[in-house]
């Protein structure tokens, strides 16, 4: 027969071999009194890599410039400066819904660019301004950008506004005349369940004919376009109608 690995040498009793391997495994261990216990030294985490500085997975300080104000915070490095935003600044404005890049629900502006915050690191915006919807206006006195919302019953659940807001904000600081078929364009990353981007256009559209920068802008200025009056940018596809034989090409 032949022998396993864990068979005893010759010459030793199977109970010295165990007694012993057990005493060795105390030795290891260093639970026999008087042996301090071994204990493997840390391995060195690498700083950085290629030149990229290595941080985390525990949390580490940033700074972020939000509406205008410094914040310090502590945060793991895979945080988002949506979830930043909304759990640690409490600035609930910007909404989760898909969280991942797709609805426009948590539009802020990054140094005046329109960007989705479920997919930007909070760590990524530092050094940068970031602006959300808190910082335009408030109940008692809003933004012509909200005002216009209002007007023009531009939400019903209301949970995309805030985003649709931001991104038109985004928009008319780089262009403040946009057109109807701009406007659709720069609006193209956000989704509105309920539907409301007719009246969300107008809102857009009548500031954009008032002039975005206007500060003496009331809602129901003059010139501001009508329900209705705005033609649906996408045609409707038309109906594939059966032909109609002609006359007299019949087999019979
Ligand atoms: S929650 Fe960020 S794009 Fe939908
Ligand atoms: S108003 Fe409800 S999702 Fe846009």
């Amino acid at each position: 027969m032949t022998s396993r690995g864990d068979d005893p040498p010759r010459g030793l009793s199977r109970r010295a071999f165990l007694r012993g391997g057990a005493a060795a495994g105390v030795l290891s261990t260093g639970l026999l009194r008087g042996v301090p216990p071994v204990e493997a030294a840390p391995a060195a985490a690498p700083k950085s890599e290629a030149g990229v500085p290595i941080l985390g997975p525990g949390p580490v300080a940033i700074k972020l410039r939000v509406n205008g104000q410094e914040v310090a915070l502590r945060l793991e490095p895979r945080v988002t400066l949506l979830d930043a935003l909304r759990t640690r600044l409490e600035l609930t404005g910007a909404k989760k819904v898909c969280d991942r890049g797709t609805c426009g629900a948590c539009t802020v502006l990054l140094d005046g660019k329109a960007v989705y915050a479920c997919s930007v690191l909070a760590l990524e915006a530092q050094g940068g301004d970031v602006r959300t919807v808190e910082s335009l206006g408030s109940v008692e006195r809003m933004h012509p950008l909200q005002a216009a919302f209002v007007d023009h019953d531009a939400q019903q659940c209301g949970f995309c506004t805030p985003g649709f807001v931001m991104a038109a904000k985004a928009l008319l600081d780089r262009n403040p005349s946009p057109s109807l078929a701009e406007i659709h364009h720069g609006l193209a990353g956000n989704f509105c369940r309920c539907g409301t981007y007719a009246g969300i256009r107008r809102a857009v559209l009548q500031l954009a004919e008032a002039g975005a920068a206007n500060p003496d802008y009331a809602p129901g200025l003059p010139g501001a376009p009508e329900p209705g009056e705005i033609e649906n940018p996408r045609p409707r596809r038309q109906k594939n109608k059966k032909r109609k034989k002609p006359r007299g090409t019949g087999d019979g």
